[in-house]
């Protein structure tokens, strides 16, 4: 082990010392994690996941603050050391300086009850509506948890810009955070802030079935920023929609106009990572994998998916269009192997474990009925083993209910060798620019699902090669430097427009 891999490289760093700057982001998952070794010693590691890749490497050019709640008893352990106060650390050769926080036992109800459920699932419209949601409970781990873990976050984002030797400019990221910025704006009237949700925004009559108080004060939140930022046009759509109809906002072109306050409501473009992608899929890890895929491919066409097992990643529908491509189309039986990467999430959400399950067991009938030969699920974390796949499919094949982005169909389309098609959900943040070179799908229907399938499968090599063609260039706009360089530009505008008082 590395000695800057352990945990006394993780330093307290004096006020005013080289380190010090007003770059101050805050996420509910930060960008390292702690494991503990065998030896019993805590050891860093850089955290995998879209947020960090996309800000990760931005805030490697020009070092600033991260604050993030610690997720993990071994990160809950790390924040107790350093008390909230600031120190550096280095994980897998990238340096940090975080304010990390314990929340202590309000983080079960922030983090799996107040986001991960009320919120995402409203944010995803995956309520089944006949059933849920019923409020019950809600008010309670909104009030309790959701808004003091806010706050605990929003108190460690004001410090860090009171005590920045630079003019602080403040990044919060994502829905678990709604209501941090309504209380940094209290004490830093002035302060550049910026909000970016990397999630999915509804209407307003889809964000009406949370509780009239939440929607109020995420509303408030949010409207507090001076640019609100998403990944799709559609979703800073739907956001000024909500403003003007739940919260009385004025809509002005791009901004919103409410409580004597103007913030623009902007999207941008987050492409893939190329370097890191290039150094996995260069990995000797990531060959051993490909090797072990080709052997079981054994000639025959791959189809994959690759996905966290979300309920808004629309797993199950997948897997019913599969089983009905190869009763439809039986050639494909012994043509066709469908390698299924599922990385498992928030396995503390019943709804999550049930879903993983039901979604074995379709992968089970599936296999005993056209034969163990058609799919291979595969449940685990592996990042080597995915890259592999997304390096040779024929199809991949994405198709969520509802995606802030998607970055699969991007990072499948850079990585892939094949001229592999992409059957892609309307409703995938990525397919307005994707739409070109992919082969759109309804979420909903799974019939259509299966005969975009067997057009992709069957697809000519001519237009195979166009249409890669073009999702390679697609996927490759926006790299995360010049996404985040975009949002400080935007940041710059808007504040500079604020002092003018335009
Ligand atoms: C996805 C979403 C992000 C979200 C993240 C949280 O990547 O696109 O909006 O922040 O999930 O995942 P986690 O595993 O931290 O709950």
């Amino acid at each position: 082990m590395r000695e800057e891999t352990r945990p006394n490289a993780a330093t307290p760093v004096a006020v005013g010392d080289s380190m010090e700057h007003g770059l101050i982001a805050a996420s509910n998952r930060g960008p390292v994690s702690w494991r503990r070794a065998d030896d019993g010693e805590l050891v860093p590691e850089r955290g995998a996941g879209g947020l960090v890749t996309a800000l990760g490497g931005a805030l490697q050019d020009e070092p600033g603050t991260w604050v993030s709640v610690a997720m993990s008893e071994e990160d809950r352990e790390v924040a107790v050391r350093h008390d909230g106060e600031p120190f550096e650390v280095k994980a897998n050769g990238s340096r940090f300086r975080l304010r990390l926080l314990d929340v202590g036992d309000r983080f079960e109800d922030y983090y799996n009850t107040a986001s991960n459920r009320l919120l995402w699932f409203t944010l995803h419209e995956l309520w089944a509506a006949p059933y849920e949601p019923s409020g019950i409970g809600w008010p309670a781990a909104y009030r309790d948890a959701y808004a003091p873990v806010n706050d605990r976050v929003a108190r460690a984002v004001i410090d860090a810009a009171r005590e920045s030797d630079g003019e602080p400019e403040i990044y919060l990221q994502d829905y678990h955070l709604c209501l941090a910025g309504g209380l940094v704006r209290k004490a830093l009237p002035d302060a550049p802030l910026l909000h970016y949700l990397h999630t999915p925004w509804v209407g307003p009559r889809y964000l009406r079935r949370l509780p009239d108080r939440m929607v109020h004060d995420i509303l408030d939140g949010l409207l507090s920023a001076d640019v609100v930022g998403f990944s799709s046009p559609l979703w800073s759509e739907s956001f000024r929609r909500c403003a003007r109809d739940l919260a009385g906002a004025t809509i002005d072109g791009e901004a919103v106009l409410w409580d004597g306050r103007r913030t623009a409501v902007r999207h941008f473009t987050l492409g893939i990572d190329e370097t890191a992608l290039e150094a996995v899929a260069g990995d000797e890890a990531t060959r051993r994998a490909g090797e072990e895929h080709d052997r079981e491919l054994d000639g025959r066409r791959l189809l994959v998916r690759v996905d966290r097992t979300d309920l808004s990643k629309n797993i199950l529908r997948g897997l019913q269009a599969y089983r009905l491509l190869l009763e439809r189309h039986p050639d494909h039986q012994e043509r066709v192997w469908h390698y299924v990467h599922l990385n498992p999430s928030r396995q503390g959400v019943p709804q999550y474990r049930e879903y993983l399950g039901a979604c074995r067991a379709e992968a089970e009938r599936i296999r005993e009925r056209f034969g163990a030969h058609t799919l291979s699920l595969f449940v685990g974390d592996d990042y080597p083993r995915a890259v592999a796949a997304l390096q040779r499919f024929d199809v991949l094949f994405a198709n969520p209910s509802v995606d802030g982005m998607n970055l699969v169909a991007k990072e499948g389309s850079v990585l892939n060798e094949r001229n592999g098609v992409l059957v892609l959900s309307r409703h995938a943040g990525a397919a307005s620019l994707l739409a070109e070179g992919a082969l759109l799908v309804n979420p909903y229907d799974v019939e259509s699902q299966a005969e975009a399938l067997h057009r992709a499968l069957t697809m000519d090599d001519e237009e195979r090669a166009s249409r890669a063609q073009v999702l390679q260039q697609q996927a490759r706009l926006g790299t995360p430097h010049e996404w985040f360089a975009a949002q400080r530009d935007a940041l710059r505008q808007a504040v500079e427009a604020r002092d003018r008082g335009t």
